[in-house]
């Protein structure tokens, strides 16, 4: 990232957003679950909740396989492998993707394979057609520099009957909570965020690229355009969070 500019005008290039992740990423984990207050496990545990849901209705005999988009240092991906889901997390930073390749050393087995990490972007998914049971996206797609393709490789490397679960920031609709998590996005994160990582510029980024976003209706819009089908959205903690879930059929 170079200089403070990325904040103020949402540079998506993948070099930009690498470049960024890869200088916050030492630091990323700590400033998550503090910025978050924990609520982030909260959240991935609903997103993993529907997976199973989707693992114990699925009549396929090859074993169930989730695509981790966007891992970062891997939570969700652990979390995944922690419920017996095997995970592939791919991501296009390699200072988050090191992190969560040495969480693997810590992980206690389970008879679930370790989750593997791979270098790569959402808008070239280096596996073939339906290689994955489900694919998981939790805060990653927000930074995506073109969503429409990314959303179609995403489609393409899940099997027919397939699901997508998008864990994504939003704004509460609540009128008093509304103005309040502005307060907070705007001034509270970026300040501790900027403290804490010496990087105020990608927590400002953080808050321009939330309130950019497309959210509820419109988000579910963009999946259906990439061709899922049973498109939904759930309020998380009165609208902090979203978590879109879809279908290829
Ligand atoms: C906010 S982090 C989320 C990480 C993790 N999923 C989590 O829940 O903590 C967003 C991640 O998206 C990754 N990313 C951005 N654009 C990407 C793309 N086109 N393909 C793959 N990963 C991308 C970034 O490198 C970064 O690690």
């Amino acid at each position: 990232m170079s200089g403070e500019g990325i904040g103020e005008r949402l540079d998506k290039r993948e070099g930009a957003i690498s470049g960024m992740f890869n200088e916050i990423a030492p630091k990323y984990d700590f400033i998550n679950h503090l910025l978050s207050l924990n609520i982030d496990v909260l959240w991935r545990k609903r997103a993993i909740a529907f997976l199973k849901r989707c693992k114990s209705k699925r009549t396929r005999v090859a074993p169930f396989k989730v695509i981790d988009i966007a891992c970062g240092t891997g939570d969700s991906t652990i979390a995944l492998y922690k419920n017996g889901i095997a995970a592939t997390g791919i991501d296009i930073a390699q200072g988050m993707l090191d992190i969560a390749i040495e969480k693997n050393g810590k992980l206690p087995g389970n008879g679930t394979p370790l989750p593997e990490y791979i270098n790569a972007s959402a808008e070239n998914i280096p596996f073939g057609d339906e290689t994955f049971s489900a694919a998981t996206i939790c805060f990653g797609i927000r930074n995506f520099d073109n969503r429409g393709n990314c959303l179609k490789e995403i489609y393409r490397v899940i099997e027919k009957g397939g699901n997508i679960a998008v864990l994504e920031f939003a704004e509460p609709r609540n009128k008093i909570m509304k103005p309040l998590y502005s307060i907070y996005l705007n001034h509270i994160l970026p300040a501790i965020g900027g403290m804490v990582s010496k990087k105020r510029s990608a927590y400002k980024y953080l808050a321009l690229s939330i309130e950019k976003f497309p959210k509820y209706g419109d988000f579910c819009s963009e999946l259906s355009a990439a061709g899922f089908k049973e498109v939904k959205y759930r309020a998380l903690t009165g609208g902090v969070a979203l978590l879109y879930t879809g279908k290829k059929s």
